[in-house]
């Protein structure tokens, strides 16, 4: 089988109390993530998902296990991995292009200034902020920083891009038109993304797989659900598709009640193959489609409602 993108193996994270008591955030994590998909993490606060993007990107470290970038281990950050935070985290002396240009210099020491520029041009052009280049992160909307640093992020040309609630702070609207963006930019791109967000309907615009964390501490991945809708969706014609209203009762259900009440001791429940679930179709449907086994974890789909 072919190595995926990303493999994470047991990982568990503990922090250690003022008062020495130790908290065991999240225990013994696996998933892989495959190269050019999307992967969407769903949780309540508190249960990781952050730490779990730092581990992703070296910026921390697990307190056991391992993850694998391309079957190599991760030993700390790598322009491989580029992360969008919940701020923008813009440099506010520089313009746009100089975000972006310090980046692509870091990428590309040898590359001269008009090399970088182009290349910085390019992904200006392709997150529309085409006109803005000499603006400073004053001047620009909280829409119009993040598309920066949407652009900074891919224009390193990262293996993966980590992306931890990235729209979170904007309001409805320029959200909407930013997810529409993204979702453009990766089905052109091929872009392998992690992401995480508290925000359903963000999942199944953008995720090809949803992990659904638990309630922590001890917080474990309680299954992976497989968007089974068309990757031509749209903000506007995804909820007409048969299998929006499933997988979005499916991932509230999840959110509201199993999220707190799951049991990962149940004799079912194997840490390293989370099952796979395919809320989507209707039982007949996915049997009658005879949906291919996806690669991620090797366990045979189960439609769980
Ligand atoms: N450096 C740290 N020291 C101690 N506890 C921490 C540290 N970082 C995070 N935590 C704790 O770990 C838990 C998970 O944090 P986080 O990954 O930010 O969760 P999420 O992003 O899911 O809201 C929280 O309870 C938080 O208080
Ligand atoms: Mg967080």
């Amino acid at each position: 089988m072919n190595e995926p993108l990303i493999r994470v193996e047991g990982i568990s994270k503990k922090f250690t109390g003022r008062d020495g008591t130790i908290t065991t955030v999240f225990d013994d994590l696996h998933f892989a993530i495959e190269p050019g998909e999307f992967v969407c993490l769903i949780g309540h606060s508190g249960c990781g998902k952050t730490t779990i993007l730092n581990v992703l990107s070296g910026l921390d470290q697990s307190s056991s296990g391992y993850v694998f970038v391309g079957g190599r281990e991760v030993s700390g950050p790598s322009l491989d991995r580029a992360v969008i935070f919940q701020g923008h985290a813009l440099m506010p002396w520089l313009t746009v292009m100089g975000n972006i240009a310090f980046a692509v210099s870091s990428r590309w020491p040898q590359w001269n200034k008009s090399k970088v520029r182009k290349h910085c041009q390019q992904y200006i052009d392709l997150v529309n902020l085409t006109g803005s280049e000499k603006k400073r992160p004053a001047e620009l909307s909280g829409g119009m920083k993040q598309r920066v640093g949407i652009a900074r992020a891919l224009a390193i040309q990262p293996k993966m891009l980590l992306m931890d609630e990235p729209f979170s702070a904007l309001d409805a609207l320029t959200r909407g038109v930013l997810q529409e963006e993204v979702l453009r930019i990766c089905a052109e791109t091929r872009q392998t993304v992690f992401m995480i967000t508290h925000d359903v309907d963000e999942a199944i615009l953008l995720a090809d797989k949803i992990i659904l964390m638990t309630n922590g501490p001890r917080a474990k991945i309680a299954e992976i659900v497989v968007n089974t809708m068309p990757r031509s969706r749209t903000r506007h014609n995804l909820h007409k598709h048969p299998h929006y209203y499933r997988i979005r009762n499916h991932l509230i259900d999840f959110l509201v009640d199993r999220s707190k009440v799951f049991a990962s001791d149940t004799p079912d429940y194997d840490p390293r193959h989370p099952p796979l679930v395919t809320p989507g179709p209707d039982p007949d449907e996915a049997v009658a489609a005879q949906m291919p086994k996806p690669a991620l974890t090797g366990k045979p789909l189960a439609v769980v409602r």
